[in-house]
């Protein structure tokens, strides 16, 4: 087989990716170990940066997003007895949407479908060979058996961080930078209308908890746990009981309606930042080159990000042969990397216990700071809000 682009993984980098350069004329092949139907339906992030949305709007992926997303004026950020709203359009005059990974995905899927894109779902033992020479190539085996060799002129690993990508950069030239935090997030959808208009992060001596929300019909919390925290050991009127108390049942009259819980999943904390984001023929965005933790919702917004300046940074070098913005691509990439991974960090930091009095008074001056002081709130909604892509 013969392309112009191999791109590992079908998540909102790889599929985001295939969607940019075909606009540009640029064919690609798209490879994915899972099933479409396994991509589709995991249930991940939840909160639009504003460049997200324009982004997505002008590449003409925004119908359903504005029909069905809820275009949110900022967070509610709260500890015991008090709770602030920081209305990120007045502070910075950029909103933020509600709209599930899984929507933008299905958004990305159908526009794949409608162009003809080649995506080979449920593919196995994907290799990359030769990737710093002009004549890369991935080796695969297609769900039917089959083996293949796809030639190509350029390879993107948007393999998340379990894919064979980020190893592909060999050990004597990539650096990697990681914290790993001692709690990890419990997460739960429920059939419940959200008891709350915007999102709530609260901090509690117990432990961080948020709520947020996927439509007018559906919530999504979240609680701190321990690492290694067994789902079964939270029935779900200890996860309803546990988000009353962090999230202030009954304070100024507020009160969160408890509902039926559908899906409950630990999920760990980390960061994680792998540079250089190329290597010869092999570029990597998103989660291939980065993760971060949760707070702050920045993962998903982080790998469209890498996407917007890939795709035209690869239609120069291959369209045109001008290499100028694909040399340019991965410290153009890491300045926003390194401002989400502080930013994703700071807020994890100030909104989750360790247990260390001290520390805990640290986070309540500074939740005051943030909250009370338009210096300090407008930090938090210009990073949350988010910069603009090429920042
Ligand atoms: P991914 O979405 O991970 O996509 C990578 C794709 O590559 C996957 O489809 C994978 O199956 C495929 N792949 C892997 N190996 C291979 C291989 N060998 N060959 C071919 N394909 C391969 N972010 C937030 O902002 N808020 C959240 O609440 C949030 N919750 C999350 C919950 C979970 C459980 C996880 C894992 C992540 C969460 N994130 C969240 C992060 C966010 O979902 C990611 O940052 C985002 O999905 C990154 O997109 P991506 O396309 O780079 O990677
Ligand atoms: C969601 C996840 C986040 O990590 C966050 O900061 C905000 C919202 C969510 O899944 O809705």
């Amino acid at each position: 087989m013969r392309s112009r682009v191999a791109i590992v993984g079908a998540g909102p980098a790889g599929l985001l990716l295939s969607h940019l350069l075909a606009a540009e004329g640029v064919e690609s092949v798209v490879l994915e170990t899972r099933s479409r139907e396994y991509v589709a339906a995991r249930v991940r992030a939840g909160i639009l940066e504003h460049s997200t949305v324009e982004l997505l709007t002008g590449a003409g992926l925004g119908g359903r997003l504005r029909e069905r997303g809820d275009e949110h004026r900022g967070i509610h950020l709260q500890w015991p007895h008090e709770r602030h709203h920081l209305d990120f359009v007045d502070l910075t005059g950029r909103s933020v949407w509600v709209y599930g990974q899984t929507e933008v995905q299905k958004d990305l899927v159908e526009a794949a479908d409608a162009r003809g894109q080649d995506v080979r779902y449920e593919v196995t033992g994907v290799e990359l060979h030769e990737l710093t020479t002009e004549r890369p190539h991935v080796t695969f085996t297609a769900a039917d058996g089959t083996a293949h060799r796809l030639d190509v002129d350029v390879v993107v690993g948007c393999d998340g961080s379990f894919g064979p990508s980020r190893a592909a950069v060999p050990g004597t030239v990539r650096r990697s930078w990681e914290r790993t935090y001692p709690y990890s997030w419990l997460g739960v959808l429920a059939d419940v209308a959200p008891s709350t208009d915007e999102l709530i992060y609260a901090w509690h001596p117990e432990g961080f908890a948020m709520h947020s929300m996927r439509s007018a019909t559906v919530s999504r919390l979240y609680l701190q746990v321990p690492n290694g925290t067994d789902v079964a050991d939270w029935s779900d009127d200890r996860v309803w009981d546990a988000l009353a108390t962090r999230l202030g049942h009954g304070q100024d009259g507020w009160e969160l309606t408890p509902g039926p819980i559908t899906s409950k999943s630990v999920l760990p904390m980390r960061s994680y930042v792998q540079t250089p984001m190329r290597h010869g023929r092999l570029f990597l965005a998103g989660d291939a080159a980065h993760t971060v933790p949760p707070t702050g919702a920045k993962g998903l917004n982080l790998a469209v990000a890498d996407v917007a300046l890939l795709a035209p940074a690869l239609a120069e070098l291959l369209v045109k042969g001008d290499t100028a913005l694909a040399d340019a691509y991965s410290d153009t990439a890491l300045r926003r990397v390194w401002r989400c991974t502080h930013f994703s960090w700071w807020m994890t930091t100030m909104l989750h216990t360790s247990g260390d009095r001290f520390d805990e008074q640290l986070q309540l001056s500074q939740l005051r700071w943030v909250a009370t002081s338009e210096a300090g709130a407008t930090g938090l909604a210009e990073n949350y809000a988010g910069l603009p892509i090429g920042f």
